[in-house]
């Protein structure tokens, strides 16, 4: 899976990841945080915050359906699209390309300080 702006492309091979309890099992919050991608969690990836917003530009066949839960609290999102998800919720089972969103590349590169 490829992760925008940075484009790194990380690969893991299904149940041989180390699980932090930071969301879903194998979800891109997981991956992300097992391969060394920030990707902001506020929550620790309970689906109470937006901050893992991502959106998925290749593979959305490749991710798990979104639940009720994760579609209520993404139209909480800033910036949301048709194509968004939440890290934390989204189910990785095959290639995938996300892309952090603006506001949220500006939130890590201000060291966590809200820009808005
Ligand atoms: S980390 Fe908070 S909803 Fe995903």
């Amino acid at each position: 899976m490829t992760f925008l702006p940075e484009n790194q492309t990380v690969e893991f091979e299904s149940g041989k990841l180390h699980y932090s309890d930071h969301g879903k099992r194998e979800s891109l919050l997981d991956v992300a945080l097992n391969s060394g991608v920030d990707l902001e969690h506020a929550c620790g990836g309970s689906c109470a915050c937006t901050t893992c917003h991502v959106i998925v530009l290749e593979g959305e066949n490749n991710l798990s359906e979104p639940d009720d839960d994760e579609l209520d609290r993404l139209e909480m999102a800033a910036g949301l699209t048709l194509r968004s998800r939440l890290g934390c919720q989204a189910i990785v089972k095959g290639d995938v390309k996300v892309e952090k969103p603006a506001w949220s590349r500006n939130y890590i590169s201000e060291g966590g300080k809200s820009t808005l």
